[in-house]
């Protein structure tokens, strides 16, 4: 077997292609792209921002901002948001084809368009490391996107970033069942996994 090895670079796929929202001082909405991100803890999210972002300042000020995930329906709105900053550009947000409806349950911006957002207060932020981490608050998606009242993966179709192509992929097709497909050789039982090769028939244990 060999393998080709790419160095120390932060290079997992997928990375999610979040596009981070807050308001200015003025309740002017702006939202930028961030691929550098996960979950942390069960009410926690964190990801690496520049403090030269507009967005930092934003939520400096807020104490709050939201992160929506980028669809394939807004490709080219979610890529400009990530090139384009509010330092610069005031009316960024529009000019993505975004509009904004204010998060109940936070002082940032919900972005309409895309259908699941995660709506954080911000719990700390270090500019040395450009740490941002969020306490998740909640989390709301639109009716539209959703089968039986469960988030539709094929109906939001969301994005993920390829950082060995720079490339924007649709997460979609469905191959298997989280805590299940694994049982063709786990079994889960009481207090912890024993693997199909440590199980031996009842017969089998009786005569050791
Ligand atoms: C695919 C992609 C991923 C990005 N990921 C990050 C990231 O994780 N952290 C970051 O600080 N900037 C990231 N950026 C850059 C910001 O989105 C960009 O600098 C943006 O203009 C900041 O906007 P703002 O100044 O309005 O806040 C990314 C850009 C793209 C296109």
């Amino acid at each position: 077997m060999s393998r080709k090895n790419f160095g120390a670079k932060p290079l997992s796929l997928p990375q999610p292609v979040w596009i981070i929202a807050t308001y200015d001082e003025n309740g002017v909405p702006d939202a930028m792209n961030a691929a550098w991100g996960g979950v942390s803890e069960e009410k926690e999210l964190s990801v690496c921002l520049s403090p030269s972002h507009k967005t930092c300042k934003n939520f400096a000020l807020t104490g709050a901002f939201t992160v929506s995930m980028a669809d394939r329906a807004h490709v080219a709105g979610c890529d400009y948001v990530g090139m384009a900053s509010g330092n610069q550009t005031a009316d960024k947000f529009a000019r993505a084809g975004f509009t904004a409806t204010k998060s109940a349950f936070v002082n940032a911006p919900v972005i309409n368009e895309l259908a699941v957002c995660i709506e954080c207060r911000v719990k700390s932020y270090d500019r040395e490391t450009c740490i941002l981490k969020g306490e998740i608050v909640n989390v709301s998606v639109d009716e539209a996107a959703l089968t039986d009242g469960v988030p539709d993966a094929e109906k939001i179709a969301p994005l993920c970033f390829d950082p060995f192509t720079k490339a924007y992929r649709v997460i979609g097709e469905k191959v298997g069942e989280a805590w299940s497909s694994g049982k063709a050789i786990a079994d889960i039982e009481k207090g912890g996994i024993r693997s199909a090769a440590e199980k031996k028939p009842a017969s089998e244990k009786k005569q050791r």
